[in-house]
């Protein structure tokens, strides 16, 4: 019904995939508050495994845009349903590449550090060969070479450890939960990355030039492991009085916490390239954290706690 009246109005939208997601919501906040039209799609809307209903929906919304926020993002899980992971992550973006280059517009993909092993000693450049340890990353690889394969207007944004104050959850706010419940945490410390807050990732592609195309890395700045994240997740909440029992913090080792999915120890992804055109590097992570606290603080408490 949305689509027809769209028609009516010969207005073409741009179209948003994964609005539940936490970056989702952060983009669909970002589209609202703007004055082009836009439509948001969730997986019932869409479901993106499901490879014949995505060209009559997309068709039927003519996009001036697409966005595609929506993936299997269960890295554990990814390594029992691998099928499904390539089927969403990797073969669907490429349908909607496709659909993107038959109606002339620019597709946005959003892909992960975890394409890459973690063996290199510096930050990964958009060059650098991924070489996936786990199944979601090599779906999130095969679904940038899908993208890249059929369509010269896309733009595939690489980001890190996405947390959000809304959403599914993640790991600053299963951190905060576990912060509440019990004295000790245990957190691994032999795996660094960048935290990225998916605000800052959203005002970055809405300051990009409309028509940039290509790879692109994109995290806050800066490094930590998930230990220092906690760490300073449980500071920056106890600073702004949010109520925590956690005393003490414990560093462990990957091996102390087995995973069914492989993660790589080294992920930091370098943003020189998406820099230049904005004119700045990203926010540090640490202040980004902070700022994503407050958001969280100023929720009212029934909603905090259903997002712990
Ligand atoms: N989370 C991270 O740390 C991280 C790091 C780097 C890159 N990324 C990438 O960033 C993007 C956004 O991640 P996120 O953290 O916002 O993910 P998220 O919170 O897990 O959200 C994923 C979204 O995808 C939707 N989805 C899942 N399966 C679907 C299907 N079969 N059909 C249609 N929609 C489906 C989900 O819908 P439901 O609500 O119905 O499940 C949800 O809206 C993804 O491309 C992800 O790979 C994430």
């Amino acid at each position: 019904m949305l689509a027809a009246g769209l028609r009516r109005l010969r207005v073409r939208p741009v179209l948003l995939l994964g609005k539940t997601g936490q970056l989702g919501q952060a983009l669909a906040r970002y589209l609202a508050a703007g004055d082009r039209p836009w439509v948001a799609l969730s997986r019932a809307d869409l479901d993106l495994a499901q490879p014949a209903a995505i060209a009559p929906v997309i068709q039927a919304i003519q996009p001036a845009e697409m966005i595609n926020a929506a993936a299997y993002t269960a890295v554990d899980r990814a390594e029992q349903e691998p099928e499904l992971a390539q089927a969403i992550n990797g073969r669907a973006p490429g349908i909607l590449a496709e659909i993107a280059t038959q109606l002339g517009v620019r597709l946005t993909h959003i892909s992960t550090d975890y394409v890459f092993d973690g063996r290199q000693g510096r930050p990964y450049q958009e060059g650098d060969r991924p070489n996936p340890l786990n199944s979601y990353g090599a779906s999130k690889w095969a679904g940038e070479q899908a993208v890249q394969a059929v369509s010269d207007r896309h733009l595939i944004l690489r980001a890190s450890w996405l947390y959000a104050a809304t959403g599914p959850g993640n790991f600053v706010t299963t951190m905060l939960r576990l912060g509440r419940e019990r004295t000790e945490v245990r957190v691994v410390a032999d795996q660094v990355g960048t935290p990225t807050y998916v605000a800052d990732l959203v005002t970055a592609w809405a300051q990009l030039p409309p028509d940039l195309g290509g790879l692109y890395h994109y995290c806050n700045s800066g490094v930590a492991s998930w230990y220092d994240l906690a760490i300073a997740s449980f500071e920056e909440a106890i600073a702004l009085g949010l109520p925590l029992q956690v005393e003490r913090v414990v560093p462990i080792t990957t091996a102390d916490y087995p995973t069914a999915a492989q993660r790589p120890a080294y992920s930091l992804l370098a943003t020189q390239k998406l820099s230049e055109i904005l004119g700045a590097p990203p926010p540090h992570w640490r202040e980004s954290l902070r700022q994503m606290l407050r958001v969280w603080g100023d929720r009212p408490p029934a909603q905090s706690d259903q997002q712990l």
